[in-house]
Formats: structure tokens, sequence, C-alpha cells
């Protein structure tokens, strides 16, 4: 295993530019997840680490060493990708062993680690089978024994999922995790799914137009968001926004159709210059509790109730704005029905950078 570092990382193709100064800090052992919008850059960078793309500006060091200018072969690196790219005219045993073969490892050791590899991920039963008479699941190991046997220091992925049924997603999402713990390597796994990126990683890195929003551990950046982008991004359903809010004059507290939510440390709101500020509120769907009528709450009516089991996810009217709020499942929410609520947290983005303000 080894710490993975990029510094000032920038890629163009032609005019283009795609990754725009990405600097990284994946420590040794852990298990990072690069997550972000479709074009955002994941695989281009996912690909420079490999070494299978030239970075245009910005060095990469494994284990501290500038391995920038190094071919793919010299990198020690295993990638896994979304199309397992497995040979079809060989069976999973050979599969397993080809990577080995080529760089003419020992037949009694090749035969070792692909006994060991089929052991962990329960390929045993197929090692005889071709590709095609494999479940994508199957197939997704395989693809994973490929690394395995080369005992890689660095595993990437690159949605290595996308092509599973959810269920199957799942499980081979768990397997991930445990052999990555099993093996004690360092890996970078991309992903644009955040439930996915946020249940796998140890440390994320939420990307947005080839740049890194915000690194850290996925609770953390869940809870303390650092701008409205990586706010909306994260957390399952997305985060309500509410523009045209304002902070009150006093900076005591951020006002949404005349309701008035308290902020914390409202001397700093002033003496920061923000108050009477236009603001865009951010309230998450399952930052809410119901509140009776006769209080300062906010009415709900749901128009759209989709039932997640325990849980109710209710689209609708928000006082005069459309969110989504999200219920357990006994509190019985009806369409058409309005109910009060309270939200118990808040956030507050400035109107024109998106910048979490409180
Ligand atoms: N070889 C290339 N030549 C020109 N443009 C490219 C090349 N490879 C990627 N791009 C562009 O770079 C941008 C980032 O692509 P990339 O594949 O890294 O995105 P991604 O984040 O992996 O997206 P997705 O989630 O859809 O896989 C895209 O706009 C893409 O069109
Ligand atoms: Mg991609």
């Amino acid at each position: 295993m080894v710490n993975v570092e990029t510094q000032g990382l920038r890629k163009s193709f032609g005019d283009t530019q795609v990754l725009k100064g990405i600097d990284l800090r994946v420590p040794k052992g852990a298990f990072a997840v690069l997550v972000g919008p479709s074009g955002c850059g994941k695989s281009t960078l996912l690909r420079l680490l490999a070494g299978l793309e030239q970075a245009t500006e910005g060095t990469i060091l494994f284990g501290g060493e500038d391995v920038t200018a190094h071919a793919p072969k010299d990198r020690d690196v295993a990638m896994v990708f979304q199309s397992y790219a497995l040979y079809p005219h060989m069976t999973v045993r050979d599969n397993l062993a080809f990577g080995l073969k080529l760089r003419k490892t020992a037949a009694d050791i090749i035969a070792a680690r692909v006994t060991e590899a089929a052991a962990v991920l329960g390929l045993e039963p197929l090692l005889d089978r071709f590709p095609r008479a494999l479940s994508g699941g199957q197939r997704q190991r395989v693809a994973m024994g490929r690394a395995i046997v080369r005992r890689s220091k660095l595993f990437l992925f690159d949605e290595p999922l996308s092509n599973l049924d959810p269920a199957l997603r799942t499980q081979v999402r768990v397997d991930i995790r445990k052999q990555h713990d099993r093996l004690g390597a360092t890996s970078i796994y991309v992903t644009h799914d955040q439930v996915e990126a946020m249940t796998l990683a140890d440390l994320l890195f939420v990307l947005n137009e080839g740049e890194v929003q915000q690194a850290g551990s996925p609770l953390d950046i869940y809870n303390n968001p650092a701008n409205r982008f990586v706010a909306g991004f994260v957390g399952s359903p997305a985060m309500n926004f509410i523009d045209g809010c304002r902070i009150s004059s006093d900076g005591a507290s951020v006002l949404m159709d005349g309701h008035a939510l308290p902020l914390t440390a409202p001397e700093h709101t002033a003496a920061d210059g923000l108050a009477d500020r236009e603001v865009c509120l951010g309230l998450r769907p399952h930052d809410f509790e119901l509140a009776a009528a006769e209080t300062d709450a906010l009415s709900f009516t749901p128009s759209i109730l989709e039932t997640l089991g325990p849980e109710v996810h209710a689209h609708g009217a928000l006082n005069s704005y459309q969110g989504v709020i999200a219920m357990p499942a006994e509190v019985g929410l009806q369409r058409g029905a309005t109910v009060h609520v309270r939200p118990t947290r808040w956030y507050v983005f400035d109107s024109e950078t998106g910048v979490t303000l409180r």
C-alpha cells in the first residue's frame, strides 16, 4: 500500500481544460472516493493516476515518489473499469492469471495467487467457465480478482458497479469494501452515485467541473458542506434550496416567507457584514419535524408521496415554495392534507457565490 498525492494536476484536451489543478492527498490504506456529476473529470483523473493519460501540468506522487512520467506498467496500479474488459476467449482461471503471465511470474506462484483470489472472491466453482457464462456480478468479481492477484499497492476503480442491478450492486459494494479492508491496499474509487460514495468512503472528494469542491469524511461533508454545489450533491433526497431569503438587519436570523430561523452567533453574522444580505436558505429533507398548527411553523401540503417502507419522501408546497421532506411512514402524511413542520437545522448560502455562510 502506498499514499497518493497530486499537486496542481491539470489536464486539457485541445482547448478544453478538463482538470483545473487537482490536489489530492490519500493516506496509505485509505478508501478514497471521487464523486461528481457526469463529465466533471473523474475518469480522466483516474486515468492520469494509472498513467493511461499524460498530465498537462502538475505532479503525481506515490509514496512520495514522483511517478508523473512513469509508464503504466511501472506504477504497480490495478484498475477495475466499468466494462470489466475480461478476455472472452479465456476461462476465469486464465483471465486471473494473464497479468502475472505477462510479467513472467513463476507458474507455481501464479497458481497459488489464483487459488487465493478465487477463494477470497468465491470464484472457485467458476474457474473453468468463460466470461459469457457469468452473471454481471461474477464478471465484476473476476475483474477484481485480476487486480488482487497482482498484489498491487494501489487499486483504482472506475464505476465498477454501474452495470449491475440494484441488489447485486449493494452486495458487490460490500464485497469491495471487505476486500479493501482485508488486503489493506489503498483504493481510489470513482462514482457519480452519491449513496455509493457515502457508504464506501473513508475519505470523500467531491468534484465539479474539474475542481475539488470539498474533501473530508462523508459525514463531515454531509453535515458541513462548503458550498451550495456540495450541499445539493451529497444527501438524498437532495437539499431544498430557497432563493431570495434575507438575513435580518440585526443578523440574528434568516427570514423565509416572514418566518425567522435563528442563527447561531448573530454577533458574527452582523460583524461579517451579512445583515440584510439576500441569501439562499438550504433545508435538508430529513431536517424537519412535525409542529403544532398554532406555533410559528411552516405549512406543508404534500402533492406526491414516495413510500420507501419505513420512510416517506413527500414532495409538495412548503409555504409558498416547492420542497421535499422526509418523514417516518407512521406520521401518515396524506396527499393534499396540510401539516405544519419546523426545520431542525438550516444552511445559509451566498446568493451569488454559493459559499456556505452559516
Ligand atoms: N480523450 C478525450 N478527448 C477530448 N475530450 C475528452 C477526452 N476524454 C474526456 N474528455 C472530456 O473531458 C471531460 C471529462 O470527462 P471524464 O470522462 O473524465 O468525465 P467523468 O467525470 O468520468 O464523467 P462520467 O461520470 O460520465 O463517466 C468531458 O467533458 C469529456 O468529454
Ligand atoms: Mg467516467
